[in-house]
């Protein structure tokens, strides 16, 4: 049976006109000129039908029955993680498995347990940032993906023989698989490499953790008495974006900031908050500007159909711009309410680690940075790169002080 929402029904508009190249370039004037077609456009090039406002992507997280994450033809994160994870799976069996982790990703537990760590990691790589700067200093090198990459391998439980450049390394091999919808071998053989060492070091681990549990994400999993296969897909699932979305948050909120120096002396004098500076930089610039879906049945979505089996694209990254919810979307507010932004997702799968990466980005990389280094600013002589769309962030950025 179709789903109803609004009537009359028509079929979606077409947009043949979609560019890879410019939506790497800059995503969001692709994303206007697809809000301006309407909240439901088919894109023949990616095979895929997109949601485009705000208010038609939180109606789909709404109603996940008929928008599944569950599939069985989008398959490049279960090749990638080697596993299904909690992500392509539905309620009931995802909430099995969401509600082991939650308990030690809620806000009480980041404040007592996770940002000490935050604060330590920061600290450290703050020292290396000064020990190799400022003439050829990386910001996402020297600073947010090692500082990502530890807080992950903290927040896992993972042993100390593990370091920031493994973690990055499996976190960049299992974003790009994840991404592989071209079937690039590659691609594949590095995203097998990067299962097979984090697998050996579950075989230490898992057994270890089943006889002494603690806090972590890993332990979260065992404790709950989830199948090994399933405690694996997840940790997996949790090395993909708990790195690669901090590291990029890091950069893009310095970035931020760094053009709009007014907010960031209303942030330095106390006039302005870093938590709301934190929630304007994830809508503004979402590090995950799609999530993928799958249509159960006919549905007819905001005036248009859209058939059963269809993959469906909700466009976060646009939607965070609809202008309708968000005025002057296109404008860097830290002022703004930025409240209802979609960055993080919405509905049952919104994003389990959204606190702790509130408190160790927002709370504390981004303010300690700007505290020990005043004068830190973007190395206009240098080139930044930005990279990816779907996950999408600054890869280098120079900084100098
Ligand atoms: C800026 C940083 C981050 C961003 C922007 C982000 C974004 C997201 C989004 C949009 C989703 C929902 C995807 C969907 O509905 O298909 C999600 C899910 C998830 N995120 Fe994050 N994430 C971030 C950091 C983290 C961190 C640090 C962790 C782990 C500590 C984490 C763990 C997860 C997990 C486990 C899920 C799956 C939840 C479920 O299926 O119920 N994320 N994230």
């Amino acid at each position: 049976m179709a789903v109803s929402l609004i009537g009359p029904i028509s079929t979606p508009p077409v947009a043949d006109w979609i560019d890879p190249g410019q939506l790497l370039a800059d995503p969001y004037s692709s994303y206007e000129r697809l809000r301006e077609l309407g909240p439901v456009v088919y894109v023949p090039q990616f095979g895929r039908y997109l949601l485009t406002t705000h208010p038609a992507v939180v109606a789909a997280e709404q109603q996940s029955e008929t928008f599944s994450s569950f599939s069985n033809t989008n398959l490049t994160m279960m090749r990638a993680l080697g596993g299904r994870p909690m992500l392509r799976k539905d309620d009931p069996e995802h909430a099995d498995e969401r509600s082991a982790i939650n308990p030690t990703l809620r806000p009480r537990q980041v404040t007592n347990v996770w940002s000490p760590h935050f604060a330590e990691n920061v600290e450290k790589w703050i020292d290396h940032l000064l020990e190799v700067g400022p003439a050829d200093a990386d910001l996402n090198l020297d600073f947010a993906a090692p500082v990502a990459s530890q807080n992950l391998i903290d927040i896992l439980g993972f042993p100390a023989s593990v370091n920031v450049e493994d973690m990055r390394r499996w976190s960049t091999n299992y974003i790009a698989g994840i991404g592989n919808i071209l079937d690039e071998p590659e691609i594949w053989r590095r995203c097998e490499e990067s299962q097979a060492e984090v697998n050996a070091v579950l075989d230490e681990l898992l057994p270890r953790m089943t006889k002494a549990p603690d806090a972590s994400v890993t332990s979260h999993l065992l404790q709950v008495g989830l199948p090994d296969d399933v405690v694996r897909a997840n940790v997996h699932l949790t090395i993909s974006g708990g790195m690669n979305e901090p590291q990029h948050m890091i950069t893009s909120m310095v970035w931020a900031l760094s053009n709009h120096p007014d907010q960031l002396t209303a942030l330095r004098t106390g006039d302005a908050e870093w938590a709301a500076a934190f929630e304007e930089t994830v809508r503004w610039l979402s590090p995950i500007g799609m999530v993928p879906r799958e249509t159960t049945s006919d549905v007819d979505w905001f005036g248009y159909t859209i058939p059963a089996g269809a993959n469906v694209g909700l466009l976060l990254g646009s939607a965070n711009r609809d202008a309708d919810v968000f005025a002057n979307a296109n404008e860097f507010d830290i002022t703004r309410n930025a409240r209802g932004h979609l960055g993080f997702g919405s509905g049952v799968h919104m994003c389990a680690g959204r606190w702790a990466t509130k408190a160790a980005v927002g709370e504390i990389a981004v303010p300690r940075l700007f505290e020990r280094i005043p004068n830190i600013r973007i190395d206009e002589s240098r080139p930044l790169h930005w990279e990816g769309w779907v996950f999408r962030g600054i890869t280098t950025l120079p900084v100098t002080w």
